[in-house]
């Protein structure tokens, strides 16, 4: 990281190159991609008016200071131009039917309204251009699934009229998906069209990155993270998708491309990993080793076409059939080429160890129940770019079974279901249904025969973190001074927009109240993610292409550089960890957050997990890998309890957790919203402690998702923390004030009467200190920041101070001001600007009404509130924030008129008034100082 220290321009470059790496080429007839130049283009689709940066929701709040879409690319490139005619047609037409927002959070429409494209216009305008450019959109995110219907899977009677009559006119046309996650493809084969790429949602910058692939600056690498099959239906997760109260996932470990491979390879129209290139390349195997169970395969690709590329190498493993049952293929590594110049060649090595290659037996069926096994009978491997094309590269036999790890049960259903298992049947497979292997044992049992010794509490002894972390005195002394009190409160995290971090974040955490602040304790500070950084302050910040999107790179090198721009923004604007990656698995094409998400994939999901940690790590900074199980669905997440078997949520639901944690020394989890198997994960022992802790070796913080409830299906509480410090999920999140418990949880009267002990306390207190101990809030605290701390402060920038609306409020005689709240623009990213008129110096108070006017309970809606520069306030409502509420706010002394800034990051607040009193003329200070 040389010359500037952060750099947004430097940041951009690699965003860039990571959107144009991760665009997925479907189709390319007649090589009509790339561009050449020179070549006169038809702009077709509204939403090049309306470029999706990314999804809704959480992960899609970053304020950027500009985005470029696919439209602006193309108009800045001088190499091409744009039909004057039908810009002016939709520039007219987009006048009378501008952009459709929607409800507010959770409510925005996943598609915006198409003009009609009639057959005159489309034959006129192909007479003037080379190429038909089509551009479809779509939008979902946190709280909004897509659905199966026309505008979010499907496509609109008006799109899909405009591609029929666009690729009849047009001899090249070239459809371009910016959109989240896949959706149904059944179109290309109707309308045909030359060319068909997904750009994904490519943050601020995805307009370049798409156009330096249309232009062939960069030729396409970008490969499926997902099936794509041809109808919804087809996904074998689709008949419990959505169910909001139980969801039962019979397909066990056959989700995406492990379902398809082996029971329905006619169903698949794009398979797992495809995508095309302007060059050929040819993959041959060199060498196949095998020793004890492990396995090493030399691959060498060559570009054998006539442009320079990059290739995706991928490894895929068909178990033995005999006894668990396994899918045809699983992904077990891959690579990615460097740019490969015609007739260059590149090798790799890929080492594969037995915990690779083993499967989880939850059945016993192996004769190890509840181990890894490696088992018995023959291994094929297949090298390709797609797991259709695959070809088999060797195959070699394990002569006997062998336990790779021993495990006992953890998180298994308490219900009993049927599964789907495969048998092998001729050249194929068969699908048969097995009873899913069901609990034995209580968690709750296991959890009191494992409890920790308590540390003896000492009081006061004037031990401050900095001696722990100075090695004066050990974690343990230091915990026991904490009262239960401090004990309590540590364990509750504060927010949404904390006064004591930097505004407009996620939450604070660590010293939250002045006791522990006398401890030495700083306040850490966590915020939205996962595709850049969210301030409800209304700072700025850079959005990075989604999550989907980065993975279709298959590049880890590029995710990993990607996010240390990130880490370097996080530490820029003192926040220690960003709330992602998000990591939960495309189990189903139409859960609204796959955009953040990576794959259905799950040593894929891993994989990006982990380079995004380590990007972030290389700045001593950290994410937070999330959601914390199974969260496959945004219909009833709350409340959802998914049942899976032992074996589906370790191969599938966890092991990307499992290797961020082992390869990246992941040290921040969030747990889910939902239930598994009994126990919301927010208070699941089995999942936290055992799984999580005690086998993956994790030491960091967990928390959990905010306002999440607590306790067992049926019965969660978000006031029952208790229930979550018993798991050791160590930091609920989040309340207003944890010195007045203003949560009203049950944590103080959990541990008086020993329902939680105060060891338990003291353990997650002990992993809160380490954690922030060990974050760049905690060098900056005691005076060791370091040369980078330094460099960024005087890198940060200065934010201009921009507004939507000016409203102004007069201070009458009488020393009250009515702001005409009518006039207040509440929609989300407004900022409003009222002047304050006043005839006596003072000081002055804001007070206003408000409550949430939304649909959805979990909407985060908040309002920062600045006096000229300084933020004097912050509220965020929850959609549950029905009741009016008042607030009161002082105004820092003030001589002469002064402005207060309105920053709405979210629609769905409505004030009811607001007002500005003088509280005490400054005359009468000044007497006072007398
Ligand atoms: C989301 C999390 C997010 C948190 C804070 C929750 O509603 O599920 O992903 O980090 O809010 O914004």
């Amino acid at each position: 990281m040389s010359g500037k220290v952060f750099d947004t321009e430097e940041f951009a470059k690699v965003a860039r190159r990571s959107v144009a790496e991760g665009a997925v080429l479907l189709k390319n007839d007649g090589d009509v991609l790339p561009l050449g130049e020179g070549t006169r283009i038809a702009l077709f689709g509204r939403s090049q008016y309306n470029y999706y940066k990314s999804g809704t929701g959480s992960g899609g709040m970053v304020n950027t200071k500009y985005v470029i879409g696919v439209k602006e690319a193309l108009e800045e490139d001088k190499r091409f131009t744009l039909n004057q005619e039908l810009k002016d047609t939709y520039d007219a037409w987009i006048g009378d039917h501008p952009f459709d927002k929607g409800e507010g959070w959770a409510s925005e429409p996943w598609f915006q309204e198409e003009m009609d494209i009639t057959p005159e216009l489309a034959s006129k305008v192909a007479g003037q251009s080379d190429v038909a450019v089509i551009l479809i959109g779509r939008t979902a995110g946190e709280d909004q699934d897509n659905s199966s219907k026309s505008g979010s899977f499907l496509l609109t009677e008006k799109e899909r009229k405009m591609i029929d009559v666009v690729t009849k006119a047009f001899e090249k046309s070239v459809v371009l998906l910016n959109v989240g996650n896949i959706i149904d493809m059944k179109w290309v084969s109707e309308f045909n069209p030359s060319a068909v790429m997904y750009i994904w949602q490519g943050g601020q910058v995805g307009g370049y990155g798409a156009v330096d692939v249309l232009s062939g600056d960069v030729n396409p690498s970008g490969r499926l993270t997902d099936t794509i099959a041809k109808d919804i239906k087809d996904y074998p997760s689709d008949a419990s998708f959505g169910s909001k109260e139980r969801n039962i996932q019979q397909e066990d470990i056959y989700v995406g491309y492990r379902y398809f491979e082996t029971f329905a390879k006619d169903k698949v129209l794009y398979p797992f990993g495809f995508g095309l290139s302007y060059t050929e390349f040819e993959t041959s195997v060199k060498s196949f080793n095998s020793t004890d169970a492990e396995a090493s395969i030399e691959v060498t690709v060559t570009n054998t076409g006539k442009r320079a590329g990059q290739q995706v190498v991928q490894v895929y493993v068909e178990k033995p059939h005999d006894g668990l049952g396994n899918p045809a293929r699983e992904l077990v590594a891959f690579d990615k080429t460097k740019e490969l110049e015609p007739g260059q060649f590149e090798s790799f090595v890929f080492d594969l160890t037995a915990y690779d290659l083993a499967s989880f037996d939850d059945s016993g069926v192996t004769g190890h129940k509840n181990a890894y096994v490696l088992e018995k009978g023959n291994y094929s491997f297949y090298v390709g770019s797609d797991v259709r094309s695959a070809g088999k590269a060797a195959d070699y036999e394990v002569p006997e079974a062998v336990v790779v790890e021993q495990l006992t049960e953890t998180l298994a259903p308490t219900i009993g279901y049927k599964r789907m298992k495969a048998v092998a049947s001729g050249d194929g497979f068969t699908v048969d249904f097995e009873d899913v292997p069901v609990a034995t044992v209580d968690p709750k049992d296991v959890r009191l025969s494992e409890l920790p010794e308590e540390i003896a509490q000492t009081g006061d002894k004037g031990y401050k973190l900095s001696d722990v972390y100075h090695g004066k005195v050990s974690m343990d002394e230091f915990i026991a001074q904490l009262s239960d009190a401090d004990l309590t409160c540590i364990c509750r995290g504060e927010g949404m927009s904390s006064p004591k971090v930097t505004p407009g974040c996620g939450g604070a955490f660590g010293g939250v109240t002045d006791s522990l602040l006398g401890f030495g304790i700083p306040v850490a500070c966590c915020s939205d993610g996962p595709s850049g950084i969210r301030m409800d302050s209304g700072k700025t910040a850079f959005a990075m292409p989604n999550g989907t999107c980065l993975t279709a790179t298959w590049n880890m090198d590029l995710l990993e550089e990607l996010y240390k721009w990130e880490g370097l923004e996080l530490r820029k604007n003192k926040i220690d960890v960003l709330l992602g990656p998000g990591m939960n698995l495309h189990r189903h094409p139409l859960n609204g957050r796959n955009f953040e998400y990576f794959s259905e994939d799950p040593f894929l999901t891993g994989k990006s997990a982990a380079a995004q940690l380590k990007g972030m790590h290389q700045i001593g900074v950290t994410g937070t890998i999330k959601h914390f199980a199974l969260n496959t669905q945004e219909t009833g997440r709350r409340f959802v309890e998914h049942v899976a078997s032992q074996r589906a949520i370790r191969q599938i639901y966890l092991k990307g957790y499992e290797i961020a944690v082992k390869e990246a020394g992941a040290h921040a989890v969030m747990t889910s919203y939902g239930v598994v198997n009994g126990y919301y994960t927010s208070s699941s022992y089995d999942l936290v402690t055992r799984i999580l802790r005690n086998e993956w070796g994790f030491e960091g913080i967990i928390m959990t998702d905010w306002w999440a409830e607590a306790g067992t299906f049926g019965q969660g509480k978000r006031t029952d923390t208790a229930s979550v410090v018993r798991a050791q999920n160590d930091l609920y999140m989040v309340c207003g004030d944890s010195a007045t418990n203003s949560n009203g949880d049950n944590s103080d009267e959990a541990l008086a009467a020993g329902e939680v002990t105060r060891a338990e306390f003291q353990r997650c207190a002990a992993n809160i200190c380490r954690f922030v101990m060990n974050k760049p809030v905690f060098a900056r605290y005691i005076g060791e920041g370091n040369e980078l701390d330094i460099k960024l402060e005087e890198d940060a920038d200065e934010e201009e101070l921009l507004f939507d609306k000016m409203i102004d409020c007069r201070v009458g005689d009488d020393g009250v001001g009515k702001v005409d709240v009518s006039s207040i623009v509440t929609t989300r990213n407004t900022t409003n600007m009222i002047s304050v008129a006043f005839k006596k110096w003072g000081y002055y108070k804001l007070h206003m009404t408000v409550r949430a006017n939304t649909k959805s309970e979990l909407a985060q809606i908040p309002l920062t509130i600045t006096k000229d520069k300084e933020v004097v306030g912050m509220i965020t409502l929850a959609g549950h924030d029905k009741e009016w509420r008042t607030i009161d706010m002082d105004i820092s002394p003030s001589f002469s008129t002064f402005y207060l800034k309105l920053y709405f990051a979210q629609d769905g607040m409505e004030i009811k008034d607001m007002t500005i009193t003088l509280e005490q003329a400054l005359e009468k200070w000044l007497d006072d100082m007398d």
